[in-house]
């Protein structure tokens, strides 16, 4: 996004967009992915707005279901407030990751194509970012 698509999301109040309508919230690390089948069964290419969270994450949403194409988080707006940026950018909650040895329940998956937006490619990953799931 340029910063231009950024105007209308600066206006928004991050502490007010957690406690109004949020699913989910926390503060992880952000690492890329490449997109693809997802966990909610959608086809997403790789400069699709999409983002992948934790397994954890996922199943503990309000209303998951056993079969995850059914979750409630599918295609849900997820704002992550970056480093170095006027205001939240939203993705599309389309997958979940096992969390493990250097993925925790907190962190995010975005495509490299965003990700190098924010940070070097070789850093590999932007700690301390906080982000909100959105019930509709
Ligand atoms: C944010 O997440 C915490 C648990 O991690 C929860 O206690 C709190 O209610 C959540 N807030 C919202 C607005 O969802
Ligand atoms: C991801 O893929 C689904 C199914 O093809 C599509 O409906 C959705 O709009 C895609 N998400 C984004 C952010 O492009
Ligand atoms: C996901 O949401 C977008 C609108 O935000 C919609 O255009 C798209 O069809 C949805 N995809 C699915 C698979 O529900
Ligand atoms: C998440 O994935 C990890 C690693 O596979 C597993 O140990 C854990 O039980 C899973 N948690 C949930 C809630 O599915
Ligand atoms: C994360 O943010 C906290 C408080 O803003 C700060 O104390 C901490 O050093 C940050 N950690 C990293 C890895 O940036």
């Amino acid at each position: 996004m340029r910063a231009s698509n950024l105007s209308l999301l600066v206006a928004v109040n991050w502490m007010t967009l957690v406690a109004s309508t949020s699913i989910a919230n926390g503060t992880g690390t952000v690492f890329y992915m490449t997109p693809g089948i997802g966990a909610c069964g959608y086809t997403n290419s790789s400069t699709d707005l999409v983002a992948s969270v934790s397994n954890v994450t996922f199943k503990a949403v309000r209303g998951a279901t056993a079969n995850p194409n059914d979750n409630p988080i599918c295609n849900k707006t997820i704002y992550l407030r970056m480093p170095h940026t006027s205001g939240p950018v939203a993705f599309s909650v389309v997958d979940y990751f096992p969390i493990g040895n250097s993925v925790g329940p907190d962190d995010v998956g975005i495509p490299k194509y965003y990700f190098q937006r924010y940070a070097p490619v070789d850093e590999g990953i932007i700690p301390n970012v906080s982000w909100s799931i959105m019930s509709t």
